[in-house]
């Protein structure tokens, strides 16, 4: 018996479903890919990109990890975007984190969690550079609140990486957008963090706040 056969047999009856409808949608992606966007997000099992968005494989380049973050020293996540800028040729780049996050929420609180906590240092890091926003707030406002500046703050790293300067240097179209999602309506709201090529100097991009 194949260990977790169930996986198997839902993969069989997914490729089956998609023949089905395009017989040709395997071969037809097989040959390459050209996917117009690349999707940061939370490594979160409740907040999949495709689904989400409604796209097909081939639609859209991904990296998740935990709590959404673009840390400038990230090879892994800065791979992921100069491949998806410089390769694939993404025209929009979003940046996608959630409501109820428990990696922001881990940040939130003052409890040991081991190495993590070095990686969640980045997410305290966001509440040391907004103090004043989490004066007088209740904890599910604050966690609302830090999950957005997550988000925000994740936006200005991507646009102040050396990938997304060289392409609006060279007048590329390419787009960064900070968007937010909930877990308990399965809506995505637009945090009008929204950067492109025209809007922004080509140096040190100042964090939208607010
Ligand atoms: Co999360």
């Amino acid at each position: 018996m194949q260990p977790l056969q169930h996986l198997f047999d839902n993969n069989k009856a997914w490729a089956a479903s998609i023949k089905e409808k395009e017989p040709d949608f395997f071969r037809r992606l097989s040959r390459h890919q050209a996917p117009k966007y690349l999707w940061i997000g939370c490594s979160d099992s409740r907040v999949p990109a495709n689904q989400i968005i409604g796209l097909q494989p081939g639609e859209v380049f991904v990296h998740r990890n935990i709590a959404n973050l673009v840390v400038h020293t990230d090879l892994n996540c800065l791979s992921v975007l100069q491949y998806a800028v410089e390769v694939l040729k993404v025209r929009h780049i979003i940046l996608c984190g959630h409501y109820g996050c428990g990696g922001v929420q881990a940040a939130l609180e003052n409890h040991e969690h081991g190495l993590i906590d070095n990686w969640l240092r980045h997410i305290k890091d966001v509440i040391r550079f907004n103090p004043s926003q989490f004066e007088g707030l209740g904890h599910k406002e604050k966690l609302d609140l830090l999950c957005e500046l997550n988000v925000k703050e994740q936006v200005t790293n991507i646009c102040n990486t050396t990938i997304v300067q060289n392409a609006w240097k060279q007048g590329r179209e390419l787009s960064v957008h900070g968007w937010i999602y909930s877990i308990e309506d399965g809506i995505l709201r637009d945090l009008s963090a929204c950067l492109a090529t025209a809007e922004v100097p080509t140096k040190d991009v100042i964090a939208p706040t607010g």
